[in-house]
């Protein structure tokens, strides 16, 4: 009555009034790990809708790209019998939480999400018939960031292929500018040795990466792959260790070095810096991957608070939100990514989302269309993180590529 009579009073007073008065009382705990400044104002736009909505957002940022540290935190909080209302998590490892009988169904708000996903990303948010997991956006993965007043400088053509990469790294080196900004994680190193395994092709990165081929691994091609890898280190900075990947984006930004390998996430730091694609910088395909597609499609799941099976009206909310047209398209602006829900207008979105969009159709159609091993679509965690400490190893020893290749075999063996 009491509570009741409070709110009367708020609604009369033109503050709350009906259902969100109601849906004040509940407050949505966040686990996330979008900390840069490009991820925090997109991440801003779902925390001022659900406020708007009457809910409290219980902010749970967990710095470091990729989420390593993020996924170490959410453990924690589950075990404690923690769980977070939502908490980003994507791919495989979405079945894994799914199993270990902890998260809610969300099918009442998922209506007309089939229809308006691409099948394999729909698939995706599944698990055992049920919708578990809210889709962002798609992150395209095989990205080159080039400042263009560097390549100017330096007399360079966008690269297209490895050598003329080499070529315009040559040259921006000649010119005094140091040719790659990269940064010091294992899964920055698995970004651009992936990059580097999709430019032998679609149908070599799924052989690989996907099937987890033993041939393909320990092929002479693979070979080729860390040789390539080991050529392109020549070019980084001496001071990468334990680098973030938004500072190695703030070197490209501000001119310190000419170029970065990372997804579209870090077009989101670029346009949070006020420059313009094509003026300021060049969003490049990696070289040789212009018909391919890396994906990494960011989503949330929702756990069971105070061991309830069923969602609460605040994860409900909050999903319905993350799907809607407006937040996808305002989402994505910020972020660097393009709407996952099909059919949102790009109109507002710049030559780089466009261009990521046009590619995503052709990679579709094409078999191009295949999943980012370094940020957890491709394989469970047991051997991606396998994987990656092979690839890491390899990137800060002097070990030779047909060791590296044999480890890599193994490593993917790893249940
Ligand atoms: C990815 C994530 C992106 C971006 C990036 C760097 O794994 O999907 O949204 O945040 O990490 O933090």
């Amino acid at each position: 009555m009491k509570f009741r009579a409070i709110m009367g009073a708020l609604c009369a007073a033109g503050l709350m009034c009906g259902v969100s008065a109601v849906q004040a009382a509940e407050s949505i705990e966040v686990l996330h790990w979008w900390t840069s400044g490009g991820e925090s104002k997109a991440v801003g736009v779902l925390k001022d809708d659900m406020t708007k909505q009457g809910y409290t957002w219980k902010d749970f940022a967990v710095a470091g790209g990729a989420g390593a540290a993020a996924m170490t935190a959410l453990k924690t909080q589950v075990i404690s019998g923690n769980a977070p209302s939502a908490a980003q998590i994507k791919g495989p490892l979405i079945q894994d939480w799914a199993s270990q009988g902890v998260l809610v169904p969300i099918d009442s708000v998922a209506g007309d999400w089939k229809k308006n996903l691409p099948p394999e990303i729909d698939k995706i948010m599944h698990a055992d018939g049920h919708y578990v997991a809210a889709p962002f956006s798609v992150h395209r993965v095989n990205w080159l960031y080039i400042n263009k007043a560097a390549l100017d400088k330096a007399g360079g053509k966008v690269p297209t292929t490895w050598p003329e990469f080499f070529a315009v790294a040559d040259k921006m080196k000649a010119a005094g500018i140091q040719p790659i900004a990269m940064g010091g994680q294992p899964w920055q190193d698995l970004t651009l040795w992936e990059d580097v395994v999709l430019s032998q092709g679609a149908d070599f990165y799924k052989k690989a990466l996907v099937d987890l081929d033993e041939k393909t691994l320990t092929s002479e091609k693979m070979v080729g792959v860390f040789d390539t890898v080991r050529k392109i280190q020549g070019y980084f900075d001496a001071g990468r260790t334990g680098r973030d990947w938004n500072l190695a984006t703030a070197m490209v930004i501000n001119g310190k070095a000419g170029m970065q390998f990372m997804g579209d996430w870090a077009k989101g730091e670029f346009t949070n810096a006020g420059k313009k694609s094509g003026t300021d910088y060049i969003c490049a395909v990696v070289p040789n991957t212009d018909k391919a597609y890396t994906f990494n499609v960011d989503s949330f799941v929702f756990f069971q608070q105070k061991g309830q099976k069923a969602a609460t009206p605040g994860q409900l909310a909050l999903a319905k939100t993350i799907m809607s047209p407006q937040f996808q398209e305002q989402f994505s602006l910020y972020k660097g990514s393009i709407p996952v829900r099909l059919g949102v207008p790009m109109d507002k979105f710049d030559d780089c989302a466009k261009k990521s969009y046009a590619d995503e159709q052709v990679a579709i159609k094409a078999g191009g269309y295949v999943p980012s091993l370094a940020h957890g679509m491709a394989q469970p965690d047991a051997a991606a993180g396998a994987i990656s400490d092979v690839v890491t190893k390899f990137m800060n020893s002097q070990e030779d590529s047909k060791t590296a290749v044999q480890a890599l075999a193994k490593a993917a063996k790893t249940k």
